[in-house]
């Protein structure tokens, strides 16, 4: 679905490139985690699928086409909400929708359709400061599902929550991607949230970057929270804590 072949990188103001002969491909219907120490360019890489900054060499494609000549084919959810302050939640969340024109009957039905999913109907006419953490990362979510794109990039949405907040919204979106058939590409640091949403987890650990390094998770779904106490998991989380550490040690 997604194809980065022979990509390469660079910033203007820096020497040397982020990243540099980066291939690497994810089918349709993904769950896809991508870790990585800070600075390593995880960010970038949502950056370039989604076109906010242009590979210098190499080519990005969706669906066998390349990125340059497509439009609306991913959403982006960045690290930090962007909720709009002044805007009320219904109000933000319908700005995709905005953008493409679809007119406001419609918009509103399918604004409270995905608001009544993720349990914020009740505060479609309140602003972000009246919601909790949590409750704005749902906001943050459904706006993101409401662009209509089939692929999905999620940069850390839950790094700024508590862990119990965060196992219910992990478990939550699980059930999302299940239920709309979504492709997800899900940055984190958290190697044992990585494991339990994901198929398949990607480790950079080079730069500049010029692979990801594959770990498939041996589970099914549905996931059972029990499932990350068996010994194969442990090993597999030891061990990618432990590249993580050598990473950042560099
Ligand atoms: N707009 C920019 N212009 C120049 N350099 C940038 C820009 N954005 C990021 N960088 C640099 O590129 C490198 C990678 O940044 P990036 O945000 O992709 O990292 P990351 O892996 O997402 O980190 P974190 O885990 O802290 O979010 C960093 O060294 C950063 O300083
Ligand atoms: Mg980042």
């Amino acid at each position: 679905m997604l194809k980065f072949d022979n990509v390469y990188f660079k910033y203007d103001e820096d020497n040397e490139p982020m990243i540099d002969g980066l291939s690497f491909e994810v089918d349709d219907g993904d769950f896809i985690s991508v870790i990585g120490a800070s600075g390593c360019g995880k960010s970038t890489v949502f950056r370039l699928i989604n076109g906010l900054e242009k590979a210098q060499r190499g080519s990005i494609s969706v669906d066998g086409k390349n990125i340059a000549d497509i439009k609306n084919y991913s959403a982006y959810m960045p690290q930090k909400d962007l909720l709009f302050p002044w805007r009320t939640i219904e109000k933000n969340i319908c700005m995709p929708m905005e953008i493409q024109k679809i007119n406001k009957t419609e918009m509103h039905e399918k604004a409270c359709e995905v608001l009544k999913e993720v349990g914020l109907y009740e505060y479609r006419d309140k602003y972000p400061k009246d919601l909790s953490g949590g409750m704005k990362q749902r906001a943050s979510f459904a706006r993101t599902l409401l662009s209509g794109a089939d692929l999905m990039l999620l940069d850390e949405p839950f790094s700024a929550l508590d862990s119990i907040t965060r196992m219910g919204l992990q478990e939550w979106l699980l059930d999302e991607w299940q239920k709309h058939k979504k492709t997800v590409l899900f940055v984190t640091h958290d190697v044992e949230e990585a494991i339990f949403l994901s198929k398949k987890i990607f480790i950079i650990t080079d730069r500049p970057v010029s692979h990801f390094e594959e770990c498939k998770v041996p589970l099914s779904y549905p996931r059972n929270r029990d499932d990350m106490k068996r010994s194969d998991i442990g090993d597999m989380k030891a061990m990618l804590i432990k590249k993580l550490r050598q990473e950042a040690a560099v």
